[in-house]
């Protein structure tokens, strides 16, 4: 019989540098926080869960009731543990400070509390994305400048995956190990350990709807794609509209996914702080390639905690190819 590793004691055999501090009990927080969404997504159906709830978040997204149900739970569960200095959620416009009845701890906890809520209501796969980094000064409760760190400073990054199954993928910078939620006794079982990039890529990922309206350096990059010049790779189109499901088929299958900037969207749809740079964390943990079309998405050092960024991340080979034709057209 395989042996049965929980998140809890594979975290602890694995980091052992990490086993006994903060960084390990905030995971186990994220651990719980998941499998309580995960109860909620899993019924949203039949419990009131379903649809907005009337008001708009700071992107100026209607928010549905499972977007502020798993903001809400995040910061319960993490804002009175002294582990963290400040929060960031996509589902609040400023910076989450850790209230003065609390003890303040040395980590930053950035997240996307549910990607792909237009999913929500027709049952397609959703997630969680979250990233952590160090608080820059420790002596001082959280500030923006904590939030505003460029990716290459996480310590720690994952998502929750709630699917067919309820999985959690993370790296802390030693190699991205996935996890799966066993509802009958309500734990994370190790299930995919080691998780690498395969080759060549079986996947692209992007809203062709929207092809008119990128640059013609990113149509040929599609183009290309989709098998139009001798030297195009063989790969099927896989488009679920929620990063993380996305995401993880292409990590476990090769792939890229992209969501290019726009004419009238120069900065692209997706979010740097809590959904771009925690990816691109992972898929460099895991062998591939992440940027905005021209440069490393984790050497950008946001100016806004809601910053968009035109994503492109996935297999090395492919991210590195798009960023040609877009240097190719920039040349022109
Ligand atoms: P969120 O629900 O957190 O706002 O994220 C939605 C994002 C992302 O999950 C997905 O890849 C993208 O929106 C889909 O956008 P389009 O519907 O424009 O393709
Ligand atoms: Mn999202
Ligand atoms: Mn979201």
């Amino acid at each position: 019989m395989s042996t049965v590793t929980t998140i809890e004691r594979f975290i602890l055999e694995h980091q052992p540098d990490f086993a006994r501090g903060e960084l390990t009990q905030l995971l186990y927080d994220i651990a719980l926080a998941a499998k309580i969404i995960a109860h909620k997504t899993n019924r949203a159906g039949l419990v009131d869960i379903l649809g907005e709830i009337g008001a708009t978040n700071v992107q100026g997204e209607k928010q549905q009731k499972l977007d502020v149900y798993a903001h809400d739970i995040m910061v319960q569960l993490c804002e009175h543990t002294g582990r963290l200095c400040v929060m960031l959620s996509e589902e609040q416009e400023e910076i989450i400070p850790i209230p003065a009845r609390y003890e303040k701890g040395s980590y930053v906890l950035v997240f996307d509390p549910l990607d792909g809520s237009s999913n929500i209501d027709v049952n397609v796969s959703i997630g969680t994305i979250f990233g952590i980094y160090r608080c820059l000064e420790d002596e001082r409760r959280g500030r923006l400048e904590d939030v505003l760190q460029p990716g290459r400073n996480l310590v720690a990054a994952g998502y929750v995956l709630y699917g067919a199954s309820t999985m959690l993928v993370y790296s802390t910078g030693q190699g991205v190990h996935g996890f799966t939620l066993n509802p009958e006794y309500g734990e994370f079982l190790l299930s995919h350990p080691n998780l690498r990039l395969p080759k060549p890529p079986a996947y692209y990922s992007v809203n062709a709807a929207y092809y008119s309206r990128w640059s013609p350096g990113v149509q040929r990059f599609l183009d290309w794609l989709e098998g139009k010049e001798d030297d195009s790779p063989s790969v099927s189109a896989r488009y679920i509209g929620s990063l993380v499901a996305d995401f993880h088929r292409n990590l476990l299958r090769g792939g890229i996914f992209c969501y290019p900037a726009e004419q009238k969207r120069k900065d692209g749809k997706l979010r740097l702080v809590y959904e771009a740079a925690p990816l691109a964390f992972l898929i460099e943990q895991a062998g591939g390639y992440a940027s905005d079309g021209r440069r490393p998405i984790l050497d950008i050092t946001p100016t806004h905690p809601h910053q968009r960024v035109a994503l492109y991340l996935g297999n090395r080979s492919l991210v590195e190819r798009v960023e040609a034709f877009i240097r190719q057209e920039d040349e022109q």
